[in-house]
């Protein structure tokens, strides 16, 4: 970092660190924060770490060198080397509203003390999950009409494609079990979500997924070759028609009667934050329709204000059957999962009795702290303005980005709201990859660190999702940051 810049982003993070006592009381109420935070310190814990736990997508060697996260403020954490970072990822994509939200802590405390646990199954309800499901209903796709609560995304993934079936069973339909996914798509690594998974890393070692979960091409602008599907040299199709067509081409090689539902992400998040063609989500949709299969939209990362709408589809006019939420509903602070229904399918559900009764359950279903954290976040959100912020901040994240297009390895730049993506490339005009063992994104996510910013890749594609509550200057230095990393590495 220029020293300058430096200067300033540390006064902005002493300062967003150090915001008021309010603040302070959140740090000084963790038993986790040890302000004597020393390297032997952290070698220490790293080797209780390493005996003990297994992490997701467990590597031993990036346990090595883990970060032992110790606090959060605002877009900035701080681990136990007293190393602040910008979180440009928030979280998981999940910390929309930013680390330290006192708010989200009262809320939690206020409803702990009253009722901190009540079962969810049928029969029995509580106030935060009623109110919960109001709210959603009024700041969903109008035609949701019943919401099921759970606390994970493959979990929330799982129901609705188990729901999927189970409508096609209750209309006498019981043939109609596919699944459709797509290359890129991340749904999470429970047995279903992974079988709808479109990342082949996640399979090898798991395997076999379940039979008849098919997998078809993404409508990636950067990498789609729309010219091999072709019909011949009158087709005139779009790209954006010709994927949404392959999803169709796989319908009808299954059978529209063998086919339960796809699922896709509205902007495939974790794949790398492919943005498809405005025409794709539309013919997607007729599609859907037309072949009765249907659509399930997995908004874990892009519901709630991600690409600037309180859900993604809004966008391109397209309402989907059954929509998967997770992550930012609770700002990350507790885990929440759910599952929105198309009305007559809610109904439905209400309705069936006996053998055809829907059920799926769990534990923690509604769970009444979680859901009134949930409300907190959404206050939040509504009464800080934040989707006009996605807009605001996602339009100077972009056009930050653009400016590293000028970077002979950056290949693309790309996002919508405030979720973008830098792909790196061997050689731009073949966009050819970098080899694997060459490890660029893991070399530049490395010198990023270095410089103070944490983030995630797949692969070479480097995915930002910054905290909606980041300061514009948090923002510019998330392109400078990325910037300065990306010539180290590739030596431009
Ligand atoms: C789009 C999407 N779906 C599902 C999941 C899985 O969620 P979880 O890790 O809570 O199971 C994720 C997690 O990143 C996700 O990004």
């Amino acid at each position: 970092m220029s020293s300058l810049r430096e200067h300033l982003w540390f006064h902005s993070a002493f300062m967003s660190l150090h915001r008021d006592q309010r603040d302070r009381d959140i740090f000084a109420a963790s038993p986790l924060v040890d302000e004597s935070a020393s390297s032997g310190n952290i070698q220490r814990l790293r080797t209780r770490d390493q005996s003990i736990l297994i992490h997701s997508l467990h590597s031993q060697s990036l346990q090595n060198s883990a970060h032992v996260w110790v606090r959060g403020q605002g877009a900035v954490l701080v681990d136990q080397d007293g190393k602040e970072y910008l979180d440009a990822i928030s979280g998981l994509w999940n910390v929309i509203l930013g680390h330290g939200r006192r708010e989200l802590v009262d809320a939690a405390a206020s409803q702990m003390s009253r009722l901190a646990y009540a079962s969810g199954y049928t029969g029995s309800s509580n106030l935060p999950s009623i109110e919960l499901g109001e709210r959603l209903s009024e700041l969903c796709y109008p035609s949701m009409g019943g919401f099921f609560f759970g606390t994970g995304g493959a979990e929330a993934v799982d129901a609705a494609v188990k729901t999927a079936r189970w409508w096609w069973k209750l209309q006498s339909q019981g043939d109609k079990i596919a699944v459709i996914g797509r290359q890129y798509g991340y749904h999470g690594t429970g047995m279903v979500a992974m079988s709808a998974t479109g990342l082949p890393a996640y399979w090898p070692m798991f395997e076999p997924r379940i039979p008849n979960f098919e997998i078809v091409e993404s409508p990636y602008p950067y990498r789609f070759n729309a010219e091999s599907h072709r019909r011949g040299k009158d087709d005139l199709r779009s790209p954006g028609i010709i994927a949404a067509d392959l999803v169709e081409e796989a319908i009808l090689r299954l059978g529209a009667g063998q086919v339960a539902c796809v699922i896709a992400e509205p902007v495939q998040g974790a794949g790398g934050v492919i943005v498809p063609p405005d025409d794709y989500w539309p013919r997607l949709r007729a599609i859907c329709t037309q072949h009765n299969v249907l659509l399930i939209a997995d908004e874990i990362i892009t519901g709630f204000g991600r690409t600037g709408d309180w859900f993604g589809l809004s966008r391109w006019n397209v309402e989907p059957d059954l929509v998967c939420f997770a992550k930012g509903i609770t700002n990350g602070s507790i885990p929440l999962s759910g599952v929105g229904f198309r009305r007559d399918i809610a109904d439905a559900i209400r309705s069936a009795e006996g053998r055809q009764t829907w059920m799926h359950a769990a534990t923690c279903s509604g769970h009444p702290v979680a859901c009134a954290v949930a409300l907190a976040t959404l206050d939040v959100l509504q009464s800080e303005g934040l989707l006009e912020r996605v807009i605001s901040l996602g339009e100077r994240l972009r056009s930050g980005l653009a400016s590293l297009e000028s970077l002979s390895h950056v290949g693309q730049t790309r996002g919508v709201g405030l979720m973008a993506a830098v792909e790196l490339v061997s050689d731009r005009s073949s966009r050819a990859e970098y080899r694997p063992e060459e490890r660029i994104g893991p070399r530049v996510h490395a010198a990023a660190q270095a410089r103070g910013m944490f983030s995630r890749l797949r692969g070479d594609v480097f995915n930002l999702a910054p905290c909606y509550v980041s300061t514009e200057s948090q923002i510019d230095s998330i392109v400078e940051i990325l910037g300065e990393s990306i010539r180290e590495v590739t030596g431009d």
